[in-house]
């Protein structure tokens, strides 16, 4: 079986093209590199033994996507691309609009044309804004996104929910990620943020391995148990794992489906700090500073549907996500670009 990852030269369709190959599909992957690096195709064959097909081609442009359905006869898509930086998102918002819902568009009209009827979407836990109780299931109120990252989430899920509604030989799969961290244990592809990282995990190893000097924590006072912000991350490797158990479970529905994937554990950034330092063994200078704008106090899934339905747990603990994490940026400490 053959399944197309758009956006899969990227930190989660890499570690998601490993685990598909492993499991025998042929993977086929479509980037226009915008956030990635094409050396990422020669890491993940070293890791699998297998080079994915690999396709240049921007997702919104729809010549381009039809001439490779053309040439490849795909089964189900993973639909990765996008762009995903929610401060860049209020900068250039229109280009936020345009890349990622634009390629949805351009895809779910290619995939009709060649009767291609299963999709996989990366969604987010942005999706459900600030929670008003967590655990956060999947039947929580969404849509009350604070950028416009979120906003392209959100809509993005109306637009495939419509589109299964429409059409009853499409199957549909939401995914609202948590807080995707850590990397393949070879240390062989991981996260390689372009320029200073937004995100806790890559800042921390950064500042780990001398290339920033320390960890700003966003506000102490907030109503969780140690007044740091409070979030559920996930292993990048489990993220992938629970691909592969959604595709097999597009392949025998039909509709819309939505799964939260995390862990159902929530972690502050103290947490994530003490336990990176005892996982590896070095230290991460912090100083408290203010809360960043946007930010919300507790954010965890609640993953009993995905475990039911999907039959798919989280397996790896912080341990495990500290310590890949961190192989990951000592081996490669300016990502692909070293
Ligand atoms: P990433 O930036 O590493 O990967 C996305 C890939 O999509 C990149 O390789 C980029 O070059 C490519 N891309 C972007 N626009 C494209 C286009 N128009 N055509 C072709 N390729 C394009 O990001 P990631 O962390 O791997 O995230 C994958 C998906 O998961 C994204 O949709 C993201 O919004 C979503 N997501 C990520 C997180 C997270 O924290 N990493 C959390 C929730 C959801
Ligand atoms: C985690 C915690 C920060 C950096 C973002 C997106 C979300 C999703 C995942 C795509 C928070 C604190 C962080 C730092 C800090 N992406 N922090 N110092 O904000 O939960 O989610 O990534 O869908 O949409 O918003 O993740 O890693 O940025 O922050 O104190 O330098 O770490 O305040 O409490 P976040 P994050």
């Amino acid at each position: 079986m053959k399944i197309l990852l758009t956006g899969g030269a990227g930190y989660i369709g890499s570690h998601t093209a490993v685990e598909l190959i492993g499991l025998g599909y042929d993977v086929v992957i479509v980037d226009n590199l915008r956030n990635s690096s094409e050396k990422v195709l020669d890491r993940i064959e070293m890791i699998s033994g297998k080079k994915p097909v690999f396709y240049k081609i921007d997702c919104c442009d729809r010549t381009a996507l039809e001439q490779m359905f053309s040439k490849e006869n795909i089964d189900a898509v993973i639909h990765f691309a996008g762009l995903k930086a929610v401060g860049e998102s209020c900068s250039i918002p229109i280009e936020y609009y345009r890349n990622n819902i634009d390629s949805t568009l351009a895809l779910l009209d290619v995939m009709k044309k060649n009767n291609v009827n299963n999709i996989i979407f990366s969604s987010s836990a942005t999706v459900y804004g600030a929670p008003d109780t967590v655990p956060i299931k999947e039947t929580a109120p969404v849509g009350r996104c604070t950028n416009p990252y979120g906003w392209t989430k959100y809509m993005n899920e109306v637009i495939l929910t419509d589109a299964a509604k429409a059409d009853p030989e499409l199957s549909v799969v939401l995914l609202r990620y948590f807080n995707p961290v850590g990397a393949h244990k070879s240390g062989f592809i991981g996260e390689s943020p372009s320029g200073i990282p937004n995100n806790l995990m890559p800042y921390i190893t950064q500042v780990a391995v001398g290339k920033l000097k320390q960890l700003s924590i966003f506000g102490n006072d907030y109503n969780t148990h140690d007044g740091t912000g409070v979030r559920d991350y996930i292993h990048v490797v489990d993220l992938a794992k629970g691909h592969a158990s959604a595709i097999e479970y597009a392949m025998k529905h039909k509709g819309t489906e939505v799964f939260n994937l995390g862990t159902s554990v929530g972690y502050s950034v103290l947490d994530i700090v003490k336990a990176f330092e005892e996982a590896t063994g070095v230290k991460v200078p912090y100083r408290i500073a203010e809360r960043r704008p946007g930010d919300i106090a507790e954010c965890y899934s609640d993953a009993q549907k995905s475990k039911e339905i999907l039959g798919w747990t989280a397996q790896y603990n912080l341990v495990d996500m500290c310590r890949d994490s961190w192989n990951w940026q000592r081996k490669n400490p300016n990502g692909y670009e070293g």
